[in-house]
């Protein structure tokens, strides 16, 4: 038996590629894309300007702002035979096996599928920036028996989706809120559906095929799932004031606590102040305190006793649910904004690209004849 290698399960601590769109300091507990801290994009910025900045490597201008804004409205229509499919769609279908099945479609409807260059690719982002929400929202609707809301070129990104949504615009603090937490769900390095989105393009796959792999990736608990787990996990507690029994008697079990933990931040997600700020405003503009109560408690208990840290996933959760979202629909809405970082990783990936296909270390048993069937009994 040969050697055993050294090797990393799960690609711990593994350096994969170089990428220039993002970078985590877990040893300063920070974020930068393409060079902004995520903080001072939050402040200082918007979702549109961050979308931007993650595909050209710069802020953009009023002008060149103006024309993002303006090519992301004039793209947003479902086509008339996606809308059908969606209305096909089992009524108790996960919201994230609807948008991944509904990326796969626009792929197989986008005139430009079998494109892989750089503008074509660029084009099919945008297309997939404008278009995802409007699909997140119509199957939404659909799900309830309600009838779909058009996409309302009027209104900025957020508006319209909370539009297409609930059939109305919510108040300023809601929109800045939202606003937010697209900029911190933006990118993140080599996260699993990045890296599962990379994968893909690496074989010269196009575009929506590594969008509806990413989608797939994201679904589970252990990734972008989180923010569901967490918020299903908050109702299960009666009120903060048992939360840290509640939490204990999971420890007897070693159950996984959903939304802590991080593979890479292991003192702090550098993204959880700017959220647990902006879920703290959603709990006073509707007037819910429970939840962030109940939070607290969990993340205080899980650093005494557990040295844990919670992650984005666990201010985004309850802020979600104060927006009015239901439940299914908070990992769609992280697509909504990965869509941004996922499509910036794929112009990179092909722009240097070489085929991943790491290696396997074989511990089967070793070369045997085969034994004919007859005389196998
Ligand atoms: C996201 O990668 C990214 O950047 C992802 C993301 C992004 O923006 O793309 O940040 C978004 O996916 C955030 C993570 C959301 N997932 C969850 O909240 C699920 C709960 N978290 C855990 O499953 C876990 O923390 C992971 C999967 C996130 C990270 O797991 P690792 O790096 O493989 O760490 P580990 O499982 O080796 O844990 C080390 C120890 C273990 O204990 P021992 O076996 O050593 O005794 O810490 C324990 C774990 O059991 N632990 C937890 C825990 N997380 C780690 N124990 C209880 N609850 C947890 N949440």
């Amino acid at each position: 038996m040969s050697e055993t290698p050294d090797i990393k399960k799960g690609l711990v601590g593994v350096y994969a590629d170089e990428s220039s769109i993002s970078k985590v300091m877990p040893e300063t507990n920070s974020l930068t894309y393409r060079g902004y801290a995520v903080q001072d994009l939050c402040e200082n910025a918007s979702f549109d300007e961050t979308a931007y900045l993650l595909w050209n490597g710069e802020l953009p201008s009023q002008a060149q702002l103006a024309a993002f804004q303006a090519e992301e409205k004039a793209n947003r229509a479902l086509s008339p035979a996606l809308l059908r499919v969606l209305r096909e769609f089992p009524r108790d279908a996960h919201p994230m096996d609807a948008i991944r099945t509904a990326v796969s479609f626009m792929g197989m409807e986008d005139p430009e599928t079998a494109d892989i260059s750089d503008a074509a690719q660029r084009r099919k982002a945008m297309r997939l920036l404008a278009k995802i929400p409007a699909a997140v929202a119509a199957s939404n609707r659909l799900s309830k028996g309600l009838e779909p809301i058009a996409p309302d070129a009027s209104l900025s990104f957020g508006a319209n989706f909370f539009h297409m949504v609930f059939g109305k615009v919510p108040q300023p603090e809601v929109l800045k809120a939202f606003d937010v937490s697209m900029i911190l769900y933006a990118e993140h390095t080599f996260n699993a559906s990045t890296f599962t989105a990379r994968t893909i393009c690496s074989t010269m796959a196009d575009m929506h095929g590594a969008i509806t792999g990413a989608i797939a990736a994201l679904k589970g608990p252990l990734h972008g799932g989180a923010n569901e787990a967490v918020m299903h996990m908050l109702k299960e507690i009666p009120s903060p004031d048992v939360a840290e029994a509640w939490l204990r008697e999971r420890f007897d079990h070693k159950a996984l606590v959903m939304g802590f933990g991080h593979r890479v931040y292991k003192t702090g997600d550098s993204r959880v102040p700017t959220m647990k700020k902006y879920a703290e405003i959603m709990a006073e503009v509707v007037g819910d305190k429970r939840w962030m109560n109940t939070s607290a408690v969990l993340a205080r208990v899980m650093l005494a006793e557990k040295k844990i840290h919670p992650n984005l996933d666990f201010p985004a959760g309850p802020a979600y649910y104060l927006m009015g979202f239901d439940i299914p629909l908070f990992t769609p809405i992280f697509v909504c904004s990965r869509i941004t970082g996922w499509a910036a990783h794929v112009l990179e990936q092909a722009a240097d690209n070489r085929l991943i296909r790491p290696l396997s270390f074989y511990t089967g048993l070793e070369q045997r004849p085969v034994v004919p069937l007859a005389q196998r009994g």
